[in-house]
């Protein structure tokens, strides 16, 4: 039997990518393994989001060298960096046999057999003729949780954002296949359904049937079964008040809500064409909590941005301070080639970048341990992952909010829900005791 590794970088798009890559070379009788040095094919799902990812993959060839000349391993490279990239990836780095984007990898067999012919020097898909990744039923290394993505691409163009380029144009999947979808994993025994797209609650806008966001939301909470519905990414522009109304009647729905703010500069945001202002972030944030009480909200925040002086930053820290978030994605602005941003004036130091990331980070890891204190004492429903990593007799879970839970128990009640009574409050973890109730 052959073997094949798949090692994924980025988001959960990515993820969920390699869910079906894994699915289709499972189809071929590979057999999918963690050991590089046992590997017939190696698949490197690769992000291009932030600089960084080129030096990670060039390493990660560097380490492929001995495998590939001792068993002559295939080396495919898929994903959002491949498909930036192209052909010159293999000119560049001849150890390369093959280079996709995601929404070609239903011609990863037609692939494999063309390098394994000896025909071709490398084999190079990521034209837009097949547009959207397969659909396939795929498995996920997380038993409980499952993704599906909703829509693909984007519309946004954030000026600092790669991610329009590689992903192409907003498409929506529609609504009938993301019902069954939904349905077959739940039937499967997953527990929690995560909802994907770079921009959730614009999903419908290309459809002709009226579908949108909330109405999908609706559906899927009819579907039967006890299971918790996710979902990254909303934008803070399209934020429809019928989204809350759903999510406050469901009890299917998280609460938690992913809120990228990216900058709490009017200025910047405007720089950034994101189209909305720090008082129109602030107001939808307050309306969320309102509406939807209980609710916890997270977000990505970018940092150093071209033009972003002290008092912009400050404008960050501010929003960051009055909204706080119960945990934050925090990055260095990095520029992009491709992008409106990476060629603005006003680029900053790196060394300013790093002094406010720091700055940004202390001043959400204080608010993250506030949040964390609020759960003392209260009754929280968790859904069971497992036996924690240190302890078999104490197991892990995660609130409807998203907080990771330890608690003893037995391990049988793995994938389902409990209540626990919260005891003690980390920044990161809570700690408490299964009650019934
Ligand atoms: N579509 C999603 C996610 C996009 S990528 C959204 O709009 O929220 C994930 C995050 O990476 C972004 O939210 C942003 O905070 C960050 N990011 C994207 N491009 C970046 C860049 N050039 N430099 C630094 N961070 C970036
Ligand atoms: Fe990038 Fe903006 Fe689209 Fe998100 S919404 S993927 S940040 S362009
Ligand atoms: Fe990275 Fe592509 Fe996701 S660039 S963040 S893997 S959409």
């Amino acid at each position: 039997m052959k073997n094949a590794v798949i090692i994924t970088y980025g988001c959960q798009m990515n993820v969920n990518e390699s869910a079906k890559i894994k699915k289709i070379l499972q189809n071929m009788g590979y057999n999918i393994t963690e050991e590089i040095s046992e590997a017939d094919a190696v698949f490197l799902n690769t992000c291009t989001v932030r600089e960084g990812a080129a030096t990670q993959i060039y390493g990660k060839l560097g380490e492929l060298k001995a495998v590939r000349e001792k068993r002559g391993t295939i080396i495919g490279i898929t994903g959002c960096f491949a498909q930036e990239q192209g052909e010159d990836l293999a000119k560049k780095f001849p150890i390369i046999d093959i280079v996709m984007g995601n929404q070609n990898i239903g011609k990863i067999p037609t692939a494999l057999e063309k390098i394994e012919s000896g025909d071709f020097k490398h084999v190079i898909y990521t034209g837009e003729e097949d547009d959207l990744p397969p659909r396939l039923d795929a498995d996920f290394d997380s038993k409980k949780t499952a993704s599906i993505p909703i829509t693909y691409g984007c519309n946004n163009f954030c000026t600092y954002c790669i991610v329009p380029y590689v992903r192409g144009r907003e498409r929506s999947v529609p609504m009938g296949q993301i019902l069954d979808e939904v349905k077959t994993f739940v039937e499967k025994g997953y527990k929690e359904i995560m909802l994907l797209g770079q921009n959730v609650n614009s999903y419908g806008n290309d459809l002709a049937t009226g579908e949108n966001f909330a109405i999908l939301l609706e559906e899927i909470c009819k579907i039967e079964g006890e299971f918790l519905v996710r979902f990254i990414s909303p934008h803070p522009k399209d934020f429809a008040d019928d989204v809350m109304d759903v999510i406050a009647k469901n009890e299917k729905i998280a609460r938690c809500l992913h809120l990228p703010l990216q900058s709490g500069s009017t200025k910047i945001l405007k720089l950034m064409n994101r189209k909305y202002t720090k008082e129109q972030y602030m107001e939808l944030a307050a309306k969320i909590k309102r509406r939807v009480p209980g609710v916890s909200l997270t977000a990505d925040i970018i940092v150093g941005f071209p033009n972003e002086t002290e008092e912009d930053f400050l404008d960050t820290l501010d929003v960051v301070e009055k909204i706080g978030f119960e945990s934050a994605y925090m990055f260095m602005y990095s520029p992009r080639k491709g992008t409106a941003a990476a060629i603005m004036d006003g680029q900053l130091d790196q060394e300013v970048k790093k002094e406010r990331l720091q700055r940004l980070i202390d001043l959400q890891n204080r608010k993250s341990r506030e949040a964390s204190d609020t759960y003392k004492d209260k009754i929280e429903r968790v859904l069971v992952e497992g036996p924690s990593r240190k302890n078999e007799n104490v197991l892990t879970g995660r609130t409807s909010t998203n907080k990771v839970v330890l608690f003893a128990g037995d391990k049988e009640l793995e994938g389902t829900f409990v209540n626990v009574k919260i005891n003690d409050c980390k920044t990161w973890s809570l700690y408490g005791e299964i009650v019934n109730e």
